[in-house]
């Protein structure tokens, strides 16, 4: 049963109740497709119902109870340990994928699991929804004070991107790199973006901007960490034509050990607000820099 860590229960609790979302988040929906948007509406609803979700696919890549992600979890693992590492967190919704890397990390550095090693993580984060970014900012920021006290510290940038521009993409990598310089590691996670490359129909005009973040890591100890939930459409569509993407433009961008198959795990996780356990999964394709 994957939990939350509670560190971040309190802060999306808190942002929940500071924007009038709280009772309607606990209550849950019976909507399926939802995926954010560049509506505030659509932001808020992402927030309100898939936020804890989507924070869930990244704790739990992170951890890998399941053994079947051992190999992204200790390469995780061994990448946030100490020193300076460098993140892009695209698209970066609300905040999710940071939130659940940082609670996961102080959670595990508070009792006693791994060292308390100094870590500084520069993080460049970015979306098409202007409101996405303000609530990423407000709810990242409830946790980033707790984290000092682990020996954590986090540079954070936020800006407004769209994923299918290449000038956007540039801004957005000389953003990141002006704060990396030194940076041991760079690491790309992209999540959930499967609804709008694969649903909306953008990845013939997203790849180009892959591309370009790939090739300017050329000279940096990289990784692109890709995480899904375990969806057919993930896994027939989006991941096959991003490995043989990589294949023929971006060769030396591989995915590990020559796998081009998604590790993928299935689960039962709790919803922090309600305590509803209900099923989950993802699936997550590592690709390195070799
Ligand atoms: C399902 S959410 C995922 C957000 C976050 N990664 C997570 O896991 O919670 C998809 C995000 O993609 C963003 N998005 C959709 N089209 C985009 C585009 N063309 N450029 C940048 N972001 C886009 C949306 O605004 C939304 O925040």
């Amino acid at each position: 049963m994957l939990l939350m860590p509670s560190v971040l229960t309190n802060a999306y609790k808190s942002e929940l109740d500071s924007r009038g979302l709280l009772a309607k988040a606990k209550a849950g929906t019976e909507k399926k497709e939802i995926h954010g948007g560049g509506s505030d509406d659509e932001t808020l609803e992402h927030f309100a119902f898939r936020f804890a979700v989507s924070a869930g696919r990244v704790e739990f890549v992170a951890l890998a109870p399941d053994e079947k992600l051992a190999e992204v979890s200790d390469a995780f693992m061994s990448t946030f340990s100490e020193g300076h590492v460098a993140l892009l967190d695209i698209p970066c919704g609300t905040g999710s994928c940071l939130a659940a890397v940082l609670s996961t990390l102080f959670s595990l550095r508070e009792a006693g699991v791994i060292p308390t090693q100094p870590l500084t993580i520069s993080v460049m984060a970015g979306d098409c929804s202007p409101k996405a970014l303000e609530v990423y900012w407000s709810t990242v920021s409830r946790l980033l004070p707790l984290l000092e006290s682990q020996a954590i510290s986090v540079q954070l940038r936020l800006q407004d991107w769209d994923a299918t521009l290449g000038k956007d993409t540039a801004r957005l990598l000389d953003s990141w790199f002006d704060m990396t310089a030194g940076a041991e590691e760079h690491v790309v996670c992209i999540s959930n973006f499967n609804g709008a490359l694969i649903g909306a129909g953008i990845l013939d005009q997203f790849t180009p901007c892959l591309n370009q973040i790939l090739s300017r890591l050329y000279d940096k100890k990289s990784t692109l960490l890709w995480v899904e939930p375990e969806t057919k459409s993930a896994k027939t569509k989006l991941f096959p034509k991003i490995a043989e993407y990589l294949q023929k433009f971006i060769p030396w961008f591989a995915s590990s050990a020559g796998v081009t198959v998604p590790m993928a795990a299935s689960y039962q996780t709790k919803n922090p607000l309600n305590e509803f356990e209900h099923p989950s999964s993802v699936q997550v394709q590592k690709f390195n820099r070799t």
